[in-house]
């Protein structure tokens, strides 16, 4: 050991006597085994990390020159918000790289979410021991929407402004709370500065803190109990006796490491291409009436959501108000978000990954994308009579897909599962 390697050691030394280092480095990174399987549909929970680190670094850049403040500049109609996002795309050095990296990493988060998700549904995922793995995720999953939510307000454009007022407006049709409700969640009777005071706050730390916690609770959770695989195989159950190490995991690092850097430089390179050739993507990154400034006294004539939340928008339309109250499609909605969490308990397959189920379980998972994509198309249309009939259909077999499980996922044909994971 030259002198130099031993003055290291000596102060990895001194760290470890105090504070976990090598063990925690060990436990997590170079002696956590996972499945020597992994394939394409591993790449999205490191890409969902690294988009996370992109979002809270550009946003506290971006919070430095941005200003919450919905006045108008005298002489104008332009609010000091707005003023201040396009100060920071014209005058702030590097300023439209940095929002441009937060608006498409806005997307590209959802993007890899719902890969990360469906990735979930291939390999069975969520069942049996990784319940709660799956419960964080969507607990992070609607910590997300909330956030895309609130951050889109901030421009202070017409669709930041109008999307506000159309979304909490949701909340006052809930019997006897909503119409306090909603001035509670606006801090007014309208959408006001007062309601762009608060989403800053909440948009800016109060939901980063709880995504974050949410996160390390996610991988906790994850590494208690090992990874799932494209096989659905428990390569915990074959050791090697003298060594304990599962016969089919391999270290994350060097291995999975290496492998995810590969899926990182891939990633960044659609992402570069995203912010540099279309930071729009034609209008539904950056929707087209946000360069217009927020104006109370102008409706645009059609108000859309930015396409991640187009899927739910649509169930919310399909739905026809009776009684009078719009409550039912807001239930829906609700309804759609949060069953994807009971996935774990509607699944009674006894098998995990797609290779060994069944016809019926493949067609319902195809129809169900089928679905997903069709509500998430017309959510984003202005609704015609034809579109609300099609997307009632897509809201019931999206809903199907659900609650006939426990039933379609007991009487499926499977086939045997391997012992050992398999590798084609
Ligand atoms: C900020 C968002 C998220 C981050 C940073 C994140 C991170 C990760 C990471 C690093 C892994 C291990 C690597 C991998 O399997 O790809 C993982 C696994 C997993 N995640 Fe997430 N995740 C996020 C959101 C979600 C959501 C929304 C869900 C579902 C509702 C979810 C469900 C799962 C499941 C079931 C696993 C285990 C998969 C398996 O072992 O096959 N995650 N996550």
């Amino acid at each position: 050991m030259s002198k130099a390697q031993e003055m290291g050691q000596q102060a990895l030394n001194w760290v470890d006597e105090r504070f976990p280092l090598t063990s925690t480095w060990k436990a997590h990174i170079s002696e956590y085994y996972a499945p020597k399987n992994f394939n394409f549909w591993y790449f999205f929970g490191s890409l969902a990390m690294l988009v996370l680190v992109i979002q809270i670094v550009t946003g506290i850049f971006l919070t430095m020159n941005y200003k919450p403040d919905g006045s108008l500049i005298p002489g104008t109609n332009i609010s000091v918000a707005f003023a201040s996002v396009e100060y920071i795309m014209r005058d702030v050095a590097g300023g439209w790289l940095i929002r441009y990296m937060h608006s498409t990493g806005a997307s590209m988060f959802f993007v890899v979410v719902y890969l990360h998700m469906f990735r979930g549904l291939i390999y069975g995922s969520y069942q049996k021991p990784r319940e709660l793995i799956w419960v964080f995720g969507m607990m992070i999953y609607l910590c997300l929407m909330a956030e895309a939510f609130l951050g889109y307000l901030l421009p202070w454009g017409q669709m930041s402004f109008w999307g506000a007022q159309v979304i909490v407006n949701l909340f006052s049709s809930i019997p006897v709370i909503g119409p306090d409700l909603s001035v509670l969640i606006r801090g007014d009777f309208v959408v006001s500065d007062a309601t762009l005071n608060r989403f800053f706050a909440l948009h800016v730390i109060a939901l980063p803190l709880v995504l974050l916690a949410l996160v390390v609770a996610h991988l906790v959770a994850l590494h208690e109990v090992g990874s799932n695989n494209p096989d659905g195989v428990e390569i915990k159950k074959k050791k090697d006796p003298k060594t304990g190490i599962p016969l089919d995991g391999i270290p994350f690092h060097p291995y999975y490491t290496v492998k995810d850097i590969f899926g990182v430089s891939v990633f960044l390179a659609v992402f570069s291409a995203i912010i540099f050739f279309a930071p729009e993507m034609g209008g539904y990154f950056l929707e087209h009436p946000n360069f217009d400034p927020a104006d109370a006294l102008k409706t645009p004539a059609h108000i859309a959501p930015v396409w991640y939340f187009t899927p739910f928008y649509a169930i919310l339309r399909a739905v026809p108000s009776f009684f009078g109250t719009q409550v039912w499609g807001v239930l829906a909605m609700g309804a759609a978000t949060m069953i994807i969490a009971a996935l774990p308990w509607l699944d009674k397959s006894p098998v995990k990954s797609i290779r060994y189920r069944g016809p019926i379980y493949k067609i319902m998972l195809t129809l169900f994308v089928i679905a997903f994509i069709g509500l998430g198309i017309l959510g984003a249309l202005p609704s015609t009579n034809v579109r609300t009939v099609i997307a009632q259909l897509l809201s019931v077999i999206y809903f199907v897909f659900f609650l006939a499980m426990p039933y379609y996922t007991k009487i499926d044909k499977t086939k045997p599962v391997p012992d050992r994971v398999t590798m084609h």
